[in-house]
């Protein structure tokens, strides 16, 4: 491939919002690497995606440590893109990782310790070759470990220049509206809360958790919004042998069921009537919601990417 320039009218293609009462804008539309960057995926592919998506104003990239397959794969591939690609523009790139599941054999390889989260974001460091995240996560919600070590961490690893907002994933809510609070009174306020919302999964709403961001100036990104592409027209005809629920990990055939399927189906008849996809329309759902700043999405090709951009325009 030829040396990288990036696409000059890239600031035009993308609206940003404000993150909560913060400093920090985002896309609306930002792009997870959980799937299709890991070392099983064809590198190239996946540094035509990435490349893509910041050509077209897409600023935020989400990682976290054990994102693969194999665990950690997903910042190896991030890195080598910066290495060939991205360096000149680190400045122009909002990029977190997280936290929380199982990364690496025995007792510190998991959870809310301080001990893993300082490790596990040195690793993520080096893998991604970068100084510093611009968002380090606590990925999920550690019932075994007091809330003020995991917060702590967060504060420290802000203080030592190694990320420079924290965010949380997965807590619940009164857990969080702790975090807020510790975390506002050693000046390290969260920026954003990353849950997973769209059409067929309300329950940030629905426990109170976006409304609680919303009064606290606290940003919200929506994760799987297109609920791992079931919310697309990916499965309307069957299961194609490329897809997701193929492989049968996180999506399993079982949870397609009769009942869904006529759902889906409905709502892309009714995302037609009204000119749109229904991928674009689940997206447009979310980001109508009070208190969302960002759809985080994930895609297999470009061509996904280009469709879901689509809820920008318009
Ligand atoms: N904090 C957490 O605990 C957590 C958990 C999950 C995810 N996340 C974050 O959220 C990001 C997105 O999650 P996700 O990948 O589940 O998001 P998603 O956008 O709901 O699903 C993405 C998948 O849907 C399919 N797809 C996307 N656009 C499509 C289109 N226009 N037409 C047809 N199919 C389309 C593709 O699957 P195929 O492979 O079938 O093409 C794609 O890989 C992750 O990468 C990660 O950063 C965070």
């Amino acid at each position: 491939m030829n040396e990288y320039v990036a696409n000059e009218s890239r600031y035009e293609q993308m609206e940003y919002r404000r993150c909560g009462r913060t400093g920090v804008l985002l896309p609306k539309v930002s792009l997870g690497m959980w799937h299709n960057f890991g070392g099983v995926d064809d590198y190239e592919r996946s540094r035509t995606i990435l490349r893509h998506a910041f050509d077209q104003g897409i600023t935020h990239l989400d990682l976290a440590n054990n994102y693969g397959p194999p665990h950690g794969s997903a910042e190896e591939t991030l890195g080598r893109v910066m290495d060939e690609d991205l360096r000149p523009y680190r400045d122009e790139l909002f990029i977190s990782t997280k936290a929380g599941y199982d990364m690496w054999p025995g007792p510190y390889g998991e959870w809310g310790s301080r001990k893993y989260l300082m490790a596990s974001l040195n690793q993520s460091l080096k893998r991604m070759r970068l100084d510093y995240v611009d968002m380090f996560y606590t990925h999920r919600f550690d019932p075994n470990t007091p809330m003020e070590e995991t917060l702590q961490a967060l504060v420290d690893i802000v203080r030592q220049g190694k990320a420079l907002y924290v965010g949380i994933s997965n807590w619940p809510l009164e857990p969080t509206r702790f975090a807020i609070n510790y975390l506002r009174e050693r000046d390290v306020p969260p920026l954003i809360y990353q849950g997973k919302l769209n059409m067929l999964n309300r329950a940030p709403m629905e426990e109170g958790i976006l409304d609680l961001c919303h009064q606290e100036g606290v940003g919200f990104i929506a994760f799987s919004p297109l609920a791992q592409g079931l919310l697309t027209d990916r499965y309307l005809n069957g299961i194609p042998t490329d897809s997701r629920m193929a492989r049968g990990k996180f999506l399993r055939k079982e949870m397609l069921t009769d009942e869904l399927l006529a759902q889906i189906q409905q709502w892309n008849a009714e995302a037609e009537s009204k000119g749109m996809t229904l991928a674009e329309w689940a997206l447009r759902w979310i980001l109508e919601q009070q208190g969302v700043t960002s759809v985080l999405v994930g895609a297999s090709s470009v061509e996904q990417l280009d469709k879901n951009l689509r809820v920008v325009k318009g």
